[in-house]
């Protein structure tokens, strides 16, 4: 072989004017490789990205980690496939920016699909570097965001690059509740790709330059006939409205980037730790704000008001960040601060659909209630819930089945679970929204709790059935009779007494008390320790 082969490097020349044999050639040489990485993606690629309203790997990483605090990892990393010509086309990197770096000062390993090199699609080098920084995050036990924009299996790679996503698909199984993860969907992502993020504790979408689908508006098309647009069929509010597999809709990447960087400044770097705290101290006493709360419930029970108000007034500076706020908006789930430490909040709201609980309400409680508990998150409960959504929909759909994971997530948790309740918990949905007998902590209700099997309406109906009959033949007026037997109803059972003469209600609280016994109840619930009983892993209904 002739000696010049050893000047060049897996195929990339080093140039002439540089002199590897020397200390001063080998850094110029580094420098030129530095240079490269940088620059793996042709111009004409990064035109194209622009030109579409997306950010480089590169430039989402900066807008995400604190400033200079990126660390590349396998930047010199390249694909030694041969197929199809391949090895003309080495760039560093193989399409994916892989490293850590620090948001809010804490540590985070990241992974940013580069769709400028090879459509960011996954090679095997591409899903090694991505499952060595996991692997990484693992032993450093910190989150892991990974920024997905790609167009899925490397093709020329085949079967190599399948195995490498199942490989990402473990180790987001196993870090699940070890360390926090979340995914930013930022391009394509498609088919079986999708189910990493799926995996993750968090996705977010970029409105209108994201898309995740199994399969695509063509094969759909051939399948089944139905015509669909990628937007309408998995696009950022596809996802957010209808499926629920984005927790949030940025309405542009930096958008999607600063959502996922105040996410994270509530949870810990992992499963041991606890999320960053505040030295703040709540002044207990009553101010006017509270009192705003005393006159939120209307007389009648019938009308609507918006939960949100209470939260605003029970959070440090009303600061809410919800989670889910385009999907089931019958609940609402968010995290806050109570005296500068983490609380994840979840409340019926009678805005939307009266409170009551569906598939899609109970799902997403269930997910959030169990990333708190896996986070060491304390979970803060306001409940207004009329019961459960009635409906062949619902019941075919298997509302038993799914409704059933809120009552296992609540009853698994073993963080500070605190809940209040405003104004009705009615029958079963009593029972699944943080009550005492799934193991809550403490349970705070107003005066205007209704606490019974179900309402006056329904209750009257069923148990003065006959009595209604009679008075109709009669011919009395049927409506005075049977408002009788309601106000009878509300005035012995529809009330918080009877649950609190029992405990399931530790006391009755004036509403602009609710800040000061919350923050009480929150204060001597920090040393909480619950264990439940050691077994595999128990088996919630999916
Ligand atoms: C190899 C790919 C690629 C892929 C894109 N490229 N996808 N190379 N494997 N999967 C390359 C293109 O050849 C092109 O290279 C460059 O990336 C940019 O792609 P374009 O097509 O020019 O971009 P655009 O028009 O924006 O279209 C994006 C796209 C399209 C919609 C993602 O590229 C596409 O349909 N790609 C194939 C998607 C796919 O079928 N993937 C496999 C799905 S199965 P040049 O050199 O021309 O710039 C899968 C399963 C996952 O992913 C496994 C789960 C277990």
């Amino acid at each position: 072989e002739p000696l010049d082969s050893f000047t060049t490097t897996g195929g990339t020349d080093v140039p002439e004017d540089i002199d590897i044999h020397s200390t001063a050639g080998k850094l110029k040489d580094l420098k030129r490789r530095v240079a490269e990485v940088a620059h793996a993606g042709s111009e004409r690629a990064v035109e194209k990205q622009h030109a579409r309203g997306k950010k480089t790997a590169r430039e989402r990483l900066e807008l995400l980690l604190d400033e200079g605090s990126f660390v590349e990892m396998d930047k010199y990393a390249r694909h030694r496939s041969t197929a199809f010509g391949q090895e003309q086309n080495r760039p560093y990197g193989d399409g994916v920016v892989t490293g850590y770096g620090t948001i809010d000062g804490r540590t985070v390993a990241v992974f940013a699909q580069d769709f400028t090199v090879f459509g960011g699609s996954l090679g095997e080098v591409f899903g090694e570097k991505i499952t060595k920084v996991m692997d990484f995050a693992m032993k450093a036990g910190c989150p892991v965001v990974g920024l997905n924009d790609s167009g899925g299996a490397r093709i020329q790679e085949g079967v190599v690059s399948l195995g490498l996503y199942g490989e990402i698909f473990r180790r987001n199984v196993h870090a699940s509740g070890v360390v926090p993860q979340i995914s930013l969907i930022m391009g394509p992502c498609a088919g079986g790709a999708v189910y990493s993020p799926a995996v993750t504790d968090f996705t977010v979408m970029v409105d209108q330059t994201s898309h995740m689908f199994i399969t695509g508006p063509e094969v759909i098309k051939t399948v089944t006939g139905e015509d669909v647009s990628f937007e309408d069929l998995g696009g950022a509010r596809a996802h957010n409205t209808k499926s629920g597999v984005a927790h949030y809709m940025g309405s542009d990447e930096d958008d999607a980037i600063e959502y996922v960087k105040a996410l994270l400044s509530y949870l810990p770097s992992n499963n041991l730790e606890d999320p960053p705290a505040y030295e703040v101290e709540n002044d207990l006493e009553v101010t006017d704000l509270d009192r705003e709360l005393d006159t939120l419930i209307p007389d009648s029970a019938n009308q609507p008001y918006d939960m949100k108000t209470v939260i605003d007034h029970v959070l440090d500076d009303g600061e809410f960040l919800e989670v889910h706020p385009l999907f089931a908006p019958n609940i609402v789930c968010g995290f806050g601060r109570i005296e500068g430490r983490s609380v994840g909040v979840v409340a019926n709201q009678p805005m939307q659909f009266a409170g009551t609980l569906d598939i899609d309400a109970s799902e997403k409680a269930a997910r959030f209630v169990r990333t708190c508990d896996a986070f060491n998150v304390p979970v803060l409960t306001f409940v207004d819930v009329p019961g459960f959504l009635p409906g062949t929909d619902q019941e075919w759909d298997g509302i038993i089945r799914r409704g059933a994971k809120l009552i296992y997530a609540y009853a698994e948790a073993t963080v500070p679970l605190v809940t209040v309740i405003t104004r009705k918990a009615y029958g079963g949905a009593y029972d699944v929204m943080g009550s005492k007998h799934l193991g809550a902590d403490i349970n705070l209700a107003w005066p205007t709790a209704q606490i019974a099997v179900m309402g006056a309406q329904g209750a009257v109906n069923i148990l003065y059935r006959r009595q209604l009959a009679a008075a109709a033949e009669a011919g009395e007026d049927v409506e005075a009779v049977r408002q009788r037997f309601i106000t009878e109803y509300e005035d012995t059972l529809a009330n918080p007494y009877i649950a609190a003469e029992r405990g399931y209600i530790d006391t009755v609280i004036t509403p602009s008390n609710t800040r000061m016994n919350v923050t009480k109840a929150l204060r001597a619930l920090r040393t909480k320790r619950e264990t439940l009983p050691p077994k595999k892993h128990g088996n919630i209904p999916l």
